[in-house]
């Protein structure tokens, strides 16, 4: 007897069989880390992206070179300072991101960010976390 996949079925085996490129920004830190590991364990091409590996969202160092071919930017990346400076990271880091994202055709854009951001306004953190791009 034939037995035949069901289409919900077969689209399913498709999607789990489909492999895409994902550009882990801050690819070294405790949560990216575990990110990655989970991520090439399913079978995906995983880039781990961070000042370390020539890859900085600052200075805008190596991420042309890293978006080639990338399906998708998961932003795991932490500012090295929580003083001051860190509203100015995260809003420069998500405009060279997203301007490096949109020359390479790269469609999906992943960020993490925190529980209750939207009621910390008074820490430069989680207003960069509210609004990243935003001067
Ligand atoms: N940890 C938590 O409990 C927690 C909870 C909620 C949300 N989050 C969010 O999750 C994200 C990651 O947090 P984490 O605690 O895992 O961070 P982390 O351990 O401090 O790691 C930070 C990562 O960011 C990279 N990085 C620093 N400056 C960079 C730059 N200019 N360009 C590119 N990468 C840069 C570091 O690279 P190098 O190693 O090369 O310096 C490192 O890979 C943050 O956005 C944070 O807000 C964290």
């Amino acid at each position: 007897m034939l037995l035949k996949t069901s289409p919900i079925a077969a689209q399913r085996q498709s999607a789990k069989a489909k492999t895409i490129k994902i550009l882990v920004v801050g690819g070294t830190g405790l949560i990216s880390s575990k990110t990655v590991r989970i991520l090439l364990d399913r079978g995906h091409e995983v880039i781990a992206a961070s000042p370390s590996s020539g890859v900085n969202t600052i200075t805008g160092e190596g991420l042309a070179a890293a978006m080639a071919g990338t399906d998708v930017v998961l932003d795991l990346a932490n500012s090295p300072s929580f003083e001051d400076a860190v509203l100015e990271f995260f809003q420069t880091a998500g405009r060279n991101l997203l301007a490096a994202e949109a020359t390479a055709g790269v469609r999906h854009h992943v960020a993490l960010s925190v529980v209750g951001t939207q009621d910390l306004g008074d820490s430069g953190y989680f207003r960069g976390k509210q609004r990243p791009r935003k001067p």
